[in-house]
Order: C-alpha cells, then sequence, then structure tokens
C-alpha cells in the first residue's frame, strides 16, 4: 500500500461563463492503510480533488505521487487507483456481476479467483442476487454498490469512493459502513472516502480533510475536529447540533477573565482556569467570537438566562431551544428533560468547554482555557 500526497493542486475550470477556481493549493498526505474523510458541502470541490487523483481531470497546478511516484501527468489506467464514481458510471450492455469483474480480466488472476472475489464481494454489499441482471433493471441504490464493488475487487495503491452510500436507506448504509470499514482494514487499502455524512465521516474514517469553497479548512482525527477546531467554519459544521457562537467582549481582571456577549449576558470564570499564555493574549484581544457546544450548554443555575422555545425529545437525546435576549441558542442533554414554552431557563457552561475564534479573521484563539 503506498502514501498518497497532494502539493500545492489547484482546479481551476474554463468555461464560457468565466472560470471556477474548484480547488485552491491543496495539500493532503494519505498514509499507507489509512482512510481518509474528505467532508464538506455541495460544490466544496470533493469530486473535483478525487477526479484529479484518478486521472479524470487534469491538475491546473501542482503534483500528486503515490509511492513516492509522480501520477499526475499519467493516464487514469497507469496510475493504480481504483475509484468508485457518484454517479456510478456502470457499463449498461454488461451484467451488475460482468460490471463487478470488468477490471479484474486484465489482471493476472486466476479465473476462480476473480470469480470468487466477486461473489464474496456481492455479498458484503447485499447485492449477490443481481449479478445476473443489467444496470437499467436495478434501484439506483444496487448500482452504487455494484460501483462500489467494482472498485473494491481491484488490487490498487489507493481507492477513491465518492459518496459510496449517498442513495441507501440509513439501516443499511449503518450495516455496510461496519463491513466496509472492516474490508478496507483487513486489505489495507490506503482509501479516501467522500461523504456529506459526518456520522460516516466519524465512524470510518482516521483522519477528516473538512473543505470549503475549494480549500481545506482542517485535517485532524474526528476526536481533535471535534475538540480542537481550527476556525469557526470548522467549528460551526463539524458537531450535531451546531456549536452556538456569540459574538463577546473580553474583560481581563487579576483574578477573573469575562465574556459579556450579545443582549448584555455575562459569563465570567476564575482566572486560574486559563492559561497565562491564554490570559495574555485576551488581554490584547477586547472582542471575540464565543463558541460552546449545545452539549456543554447545561440546563441549570447558570449565568445564560432566557425562555425555552421548544423542547425535543429525539429518543437518545434531550434538545431544548432557548431564546436569550433575541438569540436562540440550543442545550443538549442525554438526559431526558421536560420544559414548558415559554418557561424561564437558567445556562451554564465550564471553562473547559469554551472555545475562542477570532472576531475578524474566525480563526482559533483557544480551546478549554488553553491556546490553539
Ligand atoms: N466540468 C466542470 N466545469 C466547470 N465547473 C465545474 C466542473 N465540475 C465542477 N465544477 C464546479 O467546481 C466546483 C466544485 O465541484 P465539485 O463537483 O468538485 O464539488 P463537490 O464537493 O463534489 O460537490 P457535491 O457534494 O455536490 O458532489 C463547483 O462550483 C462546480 O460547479
Ligand atoms: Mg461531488
Amino acid at each position: 500500500m503506498a502514501e498518497l500526497n497532494i502539493t500545492r493542486v489547484d482546479k481551476i475550470y474554463h468555461s464560457r461563463k468565466g472560470d471556477v477556481h474548484a480547488v485552491k493549493a491543496l495539500d493532503l498526505a494519505v498514509k499507507p492503510g489509512e482512510i481518509v474523510a474528505l467532508l464538506g458541502s455541495s460544490g466544496c470541490g470533493k469530486t473535483s480533488t478525487l477526479r484529479m487523483i484518478a486521472g479524470f481531470e487534469e491538475v491546473s497546478n501542482g503534483s500528486i505521487t503515490l509511492g513516492g511516484k509522480a501520477i499526475h501527468t499519467l493516464p487514469p489506467a497507469a496510475r493504480g487507483v481504483a475509484m468508485a464514481f457518484e454517479a456510478y458510471s456502470l457499463y449498461p450492455p454488461l451484467t451488475i456481476g460482468e460490471n463487478m469483474s470488468f477490471a479484474l480480466k486484465s489482471s493476472r488472476l486466476p479465473q476462480a479467483e476473480q470469480e470468487k472475489r466477486v461473489k464474496d464481494m456481492a455479498e458484503m454489499l447485499e447485492i449477490a442476487d443481481i449479478l445476473n441482471k443489467y444496470p437499467s433493471s436495478v434501484s439506483g441504490g444496487q448500482q452504487q454498490r455494484a460501483s462500489l464493488g467494482r472498485a473494491l475487487v481491484r488490487d490498487a495503491g489507493l481507492y477513491l469512493l465518492d459518496e459510496p452510500m449517498g442513495q441507501l436507506e440509513p439501516q443499511l448504509r449503518a450495516v455496510l459502513r461496519g463491513r466496509i470499514k472492516h474490508y478496507l482494514r483487513e486489505h489495507n487499502c490506503t482509501t479516501i472516502l467522500v461523504t456529506h455524512d459526518q456520522t460516516e465521516a466519524n465512524a470510518l474514517a482516521d483522519r477528516i480533510a473538512v473543505m470549503e469553497g475549494g480549500i481545506l479548512q482542517q485535517y485532524a482525527t474526528p476526536a481533535e475536529l471535534k475538540a480542537r477546531p481550527a476556525n469557526l467554519f470548522t467549528g460551526t459544521f463539524i458537531g450535531e447540533p451546531p456549536m452556538n457562537v456569540f459574538a463577546a467582549d473580553v474583560s481581563s481582571a487579576a483574578d477573573r477573565v469575562s465574556f459579556t456577549v450579545e443582549g448584555g449576558t455575562t459569563l465570567s470564570y476564575p482566572a486560574s482556569d486559563m492559561s497565562d499564555a491564554l490570559r495574555q493574549r485576551l488581554a490584547q484581544t477586547p472582542r471575540i467570537s464565543l463558541g460552546i457546544r449545545p452539549h456543554a450548554l447545561h440546563l441549570g443555575d447558570g449565568p445564560v438566562r432566557g425562555k425555552v422555545m421548544a423542547c425535543q425529545w429525539l429518543g437518545d437525546q434531550t434538545h431544548v431551544a432557548v431564546d436569550v435576549a433575541g438569540r436562540t441558542v440550543v442545550s443538549a442533554s442525554q438526559e431526558r428533560v421536560s420544559r414548558a414554552t415559554g418557561s424561564d431557563v437558567s445556562l451554564n457552561v465550564a471553562a473547559r468547554d469554551l472555545h475562542l475564534f477570532d472576531h475578524a479573521s474566525g480563526n482559533a484563539i483557544a480551546h478549554g482555557g488553553t491556546l490553539a
């Protein structure tokens, strides 16, 4: 299995309506056997990135190496990369089984081994019953699994999976997610998986690359992304429900640090809850953006006061929407709590759960009392 290195890669599409700069100066390294998720909203450049690695789009700038060898100038078939496409791209005149074994035909694998691989893969993906059917006569979700299987049965240095389970219902997704992860690990597959779904990215990936507007925002483990978001974008993009964000004025005294948020509420903490370096930084930073995750904003005695707008039990957690000085904030709890709409509540948050961002740039200043 090979290491992938993407260095300063740009993708600029030229069209009559003007240029689209879809991927901007992308640096990304994937270790041998690592599973990486590319996560971002629609149009952020995920598919463009995969297509440049696979060779279906040229890079506008930069280089891509696999196992130390430059591949970005090679034709797709010479790159040793297997890709499952977002739009499946199965060959209509071939059956599902023939589609899945197509790329194995040119390998030196014995016929019996080829057949076994396709059969095992089809069983893993729950499409063994449609191997003799043609793509036009099966469902979108079945075509998608055939396309995924066609990529995974190959021996490749790198596997690129573009939204491989987007068409499947949640139950099947959850089952296949586990099986696919097991398969990728067992075969030590170096993999980049594109997804919109945070749960999928968290469950499958060793590291997640968060993209927005063609720019890599952060590349880190799922736990790091949650605990130490690099900027307001990843802070609010990762985590459900999304992080509550307030503009806040900072005031530092000898023994306390206080944040006065929009509407006048003041959150005050002993100075000892913040590192010396952070206190020095805050002394020079009068205004910040304060991020508090819903699961860290607890109902009970606290300085944040508001009125309950909605209280929802979701089966495994409660979300309470609270109007705080005209702004809606969300508090989430693992417990089943009930609060009447319109009732007064107060909320608190511990210093270790505060995320501080630069008010102008959105870049992280501190997480949990220490500098980012
Ligand atoms: N062939 C093309 N010509 C011109 N612009 C393109 C082309 N392909 C993609 N784009 C544009 O490049 C940007 C990135 O597109 P891309 O398909 O990489 O996004 P994506 O992250 O995969 O989105 P989605 O989640 O919707 O699949 C978009 O603005 C898109 O409109
Ligand atoms: Mg896409």
